[in-house]
């Protein structure tokens, strides 16, 4: 399904209008494959390169070194629109995943591919499984939802494109826990009733070994362990890893 090897990323990043331009690793040789009706979760503390790998995959970043294939082929060979047909990702901040001054009507019906015939009942269709029923749902601006609803919404829009590939990029960040596990509930509906395989990024290690089938942990760049669940719980010798699910209990 989705095979990333070896891939590097070197950010340029100059400290002072007069200093040199410094190469900055963000992420370094990472490798890892997604299998299909699979969820991968990626795991790592603020800054470890989460979001680069996101947008690298979805072909949003450039990168320096390394493959990343889709179905055996090249991202790098994917026409734009066929890209955004196969991948879709949920951004991590809710409140800049739609425009504000476009209804969410308007966003809703530009993210439906002209093929389609009913757009409406499409639309509702996917709004419904992210329990967004409410009727007056066309006709209102971004800034007149919640955090959580709005999250919603960019769900059932990255949904639109039937991708192959569902990217969530943080999805509970500023959310409540009751948004929370309402959003965890969409993904365990999306897992088993769309044919799309989630990439779920995450640095709530519990949440990830709710819903995940294989877990790619990053730290500062760097791969500190791919496997699945029991392979990540029985580690006990990865010290990093300890501190992340320790952390999470004194959440619990
Ligand atoms: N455009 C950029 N130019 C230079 N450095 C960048 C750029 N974007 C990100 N970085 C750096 O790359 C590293 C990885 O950033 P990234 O956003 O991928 O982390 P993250 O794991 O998503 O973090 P968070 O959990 O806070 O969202 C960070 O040190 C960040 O400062
Ligand atoms: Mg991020």
């Amino acid at each position: 399904m989705l095979k990333v090897e070896n891939v590097t990323k070197i950010y340029k990043k100059n400290s002072s209008l007069f200093q040199k331009e410094e190469d900055f690793v963000a992420l370094n040789n990472i490798s890892f494959e997604l299998e299909k009706d699979k969820v991968l979760s990626v795991i790592g503390e603020s800054g470890s390169g989460k979001t680069t790998l996101a947008k690298i995959i979805c072909s949003l970043l450039p990168f320096d070194d390394g493959i990343v294939k889709i179905n055996g082929k090249n991202i790098l060979d994917y026409k734009k629109q066929e890209l955004s047909n196969t991948v879709q990702m949920i951004f991590q901040n809710p409140y800049a995943s739609f425009n504000p001054k476009l209804t969410i009507g308007y966003s809703l019906h530009e993210a439906v591919d002209e093929g389609i015939k009913n757009k409406k009942d499409f639309i509702n269709e996917k709004l419904a499984l992210v329990d967004m029923k409410e009727d007056d749902i066309f006709d209102k601006y971004p800034h007149q939802f919640s955090g959580g609803q709005r999250q919603r919404i960019a769900i059932a829009r990255a949904l639109l494109k039937n991708p192959k590939i569902l990217i969530a990029d943080e999805p509970f960040a500023s959310l409540d826990v009751i948004n929370q596990s309402l959003i965890m509930d969409i993904f365990y509906k999306i897992k088993k009733e769309q044919k799309t395989n989630i990439i779920f990024i995450t640095h709530d290690i519990s949440a990830a070994f709710k819903i995940s089938d294989k877990i790619l942990i990053l730290q500062n760049g760097n791969m500190v362990k791919y496997g699945n669940i029991e392979e990540i719980k029985s580690d006990k010798t990865n010290g990093y890893i300890n501190e992340l699910i320790n952390a999470t209990y004194l959440m619990e």
